[in-house]
């Protein structure tokens, strides 16, 4: 058996086309607003990538770079800026930061209303309380990346490996809202392969490079890949892919699995955000 491949490449594009002519029917342009600190490389490439997108589909875009060596009080000036600014209604400040600046504070800072990332504790517990109004982008591709192969969710074994609030937790969430039995597996579980091996969805988000090996795997099971780790010239994800596709039902390819599903779900949570401030005026 060879899994069948999600194409997340082609499935943003139709998300970024629908966007697109949304933008066309508004009365106001929708505006993004990236806050960049320092000098991270892939930072940099995600970033070009987030504003190359806005810029397709017809939005304002705007980044506001600062200095490796910014102080806390220099970056939540620049958030506060762009909360009062009327042309952007989404702000998202590119992770990570560098060390002096304390990630919480700054993502506490920006209006919830303006949270197109979907970080903010008030977003975050709003999903865990089954209100999704603005779900983390990564997640929020990764569900529509599992209902494209159109199986039923129900009662699925999922297992999560990565328990980062904006990522593994985020994906738990939105799983158990689809009536999966979830499982989150970290650094320290005990037994991984027999985890693994039982579940219907596999979905990898550890930094590892091509740790989800085939015996990792159940036959038929659809294996998610949220990695992005970058060996030597190549990016390679946390899955195995040439081994895991022999097993799996379904696989999406890195690059062009969740990667660009990250993106589109982002300029569908700006179009949610401007919804947002429409409906509080
Ligand atoms: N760094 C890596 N992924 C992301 C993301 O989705 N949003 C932000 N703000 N930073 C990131």
């Amino acid at each position: 058996m060879t899994a069948s491949i999600i194409d997340g490449r082609s499935i943003a594009k139709e998300i970024r086309k629908q966007v697109k002519q949304r933008v066309k029917e508004l009365q106001t342009q929708p505006g993004l607003a990236v806050v960049l600190v320092g000098v991270d490389p892939a930072s940099k490439i995600y970033v070009k990538n987030k504003i190359k997108a806005c810029e397709e589909v017809g939005f304002h875009s705007e980044v506001r770079r600062l200095d490796e060596n910014a102080t806390l009080g220099e970056v939540l000036e620049a958030v506060q800026e762009l909360n009062h600014d009327p042309k952007v209604h989404g702000i998202i400040v590119q992770l990570p930061l560098p060390k002096q600046i304390d990630k919480n504070l700054i993502i506490d800072a920006i209006l919830p209303y303006k949270d197109a990332d979907g970080f903010s504790p008030i977003n975050l517990g709003s999903m865990f309380a089954d209100d999704n109004r603005l779900v983390p982008a990564t997640p929020k591709g990764i569900i529509t990346l599992i209902k494209s192969t159109n199986q039923e969710l129900a009662g699925k074994h999922a297992v999560i490996l990565g328990r980062s609030p904006h990522v593994g937790k985020a994906v738990a969430t939105l799983l158990l809202q689809e009536n999966c039995t979830v499982t989150i597996c970290h650094s320290k579980t005990a037994q991984l392969e027999s985890i693994t091996k039982r579940a219907d969805i596999l979905v990898a988000a550890v930094g590892k490079p091509k740790m989800i090996t085939e015996e990792m795997v159940k036959p038929g099971a659809i294996v998610i890949d949220v990695g992005i780790n970058q060996v030597y010239d190549t990016l390679v994800g946390d899955v195995d892919f040439e081994e895991v596709k022999k097993v799996a039902g379904f696989i999406t390819p890195v690059p062009g699995g969740v990667g660009p599903m990250t993106i589109a779900s982002l300029l569908e949570n700006t179009l949610i955000c401007l919804a947002l401030q429409r409906d509080m005026k």
